[in-house]
């Protein structure tokens, strides 16, 4: 079995890492009822998925901190294709809030027919690379980055080289194993081919998917960089997209509790009660910068170029404009 099998799944042309999902968290979430008062953050992976699952249980309960301070993140707001979801879903209050890393084309059937309210977080991707990048190192349940140069690569064609892998030691229970008793089974698919894309899918298509998804009223676009620069003017639009109307007190002490610094210091939202062979913060914290712009940091003017041709062209004729620009 190569190391991409070990680790991943195949689900409909994408890879998913089989340590937080199986093909019957996969099911659960096509069958999964979405109800009218949900909310769902969607995100490319590395875009401020944790940061939504802080503002979400906040925004629309006044501010009441119990569930930031009580329940672990991965549970109180869960993802709709993970694990976790079926374990959790009926401790859920309402109204309920989900994340998921899912392009549009997966997205349940219950979900386009009912008027849950969805907010799309994008980032710029060169910043969700850099992330990515040191995430793939401190995960041990993900295939290790190679080199810099290497992930970009991966990440920009969608393609690995299993010869510059190093292999690691495969998490063989469940990375909530504390919580729950579901450790990976055995799993049969698709075979996968020598090169593998990298999870949920190039961020190109993600992008595209949710961008022209047509929902109106229901999706709102907000940027990981527009809540970085002014966090109490991003939660005024989300409180104000799901009629919330919270005051400025609120919106002000909502803005603190989740600052990058508070949720460092958080327990139920810093990942540190997971073991270190899942999440290792000494090779890379989870809360790691969380800042706009360190791709300066890491790209050259080579690997710049080249990101950019890449997916200025993937995004030829597309009848949105990005938030930032590329260069
Ligand atoms: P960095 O690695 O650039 O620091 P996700 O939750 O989708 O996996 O995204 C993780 C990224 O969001 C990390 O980016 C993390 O630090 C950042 N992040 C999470 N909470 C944040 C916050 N309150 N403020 C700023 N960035 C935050």
């Amino acid at each position: 079995m190569s190391i991409s099998e070990e680790m991943y799944l195949h689900y409909h042309g994408l890879i998913v890492p089989k340590e937080t999902h199986s093909y019957e968290s996969l099911e659960f979430a096509q069958g999964f009822k979405f109800e009218d008062d949900d909310v769902l953050a969607v995100t490319y992976p590395k875009s401020g998925t944790i940061w939504m699952q802080e503002i979400l249980p906040l925004v629309l309960n006044g501010g009441d901190l119990t569930p930031i301070h009580t329940i672990p993140n991965w549970e109180r707001v869960p993802w709709l294709e993970e694990k976790q979801l079926a374990r959790v879903v009926d401790k859920l209050a309402s109204p309920r809030a989900l994340v998921s890393h899912f392009p549009y084309n997966l997205m349940p059937p219950s979900f386009c027919t009912s008027k849950a309210k969805v907010i799309y977080v994008m980032r710029n991707p060169k910043d969700i690379m850099v992330s990515s990048y040191y995430f793939h190192q401190m995960a041990g349940f993900l295939e290790d980055p190679g080199t810099f140069d290497e992930f970009m690569d991966k990440f920009l064609e969608g393609k690995g080289q299993r010869s510059h892998m190093h292999k690691r030691r495969h998490a063989r229970k469940s990375i909530f194993a504390s919580s729950i008793t579901i450790v990976v089974g055995s799993v049969t698919g698709q075979p996968m081919s020598a090169s593998f894309a990298v999870m949920f899918g190039k961020w190109t298509d993600h992008m595209k998917s949710w961008r022209n998804s047509e929902l109106g009223d229901r999706i709102m676009y907000i940027t990981y960089e527009e809540m970085a620069q002014d966090l109490p003017a991003a939660l005024r639009r989300i409180s104000d997209f799901l009629g919330c109307n919270l005051t400025e007190e609120v919106i002000q002490k909502v803005a603190e509790h989740c600052s990058f610094k508070s949720m460092q210091n958080n327990n139920m939202s810093n990942f540190s009660l997971i073991p270190k062979v899942y999440m290792d913060h000494d090779k890379s914290p989870f809360l790691r910068k969380g800042n706009a712009g360190d791709w300066k940091n890491h790209f050259s003017s080579e690997q710049l170029t080249r990101f950019t041709s890449v997916i200025s062209k993937e995004l030829e004729g597309e009848s949105f404009s990005l938030p930032w620009s590329l260069d």
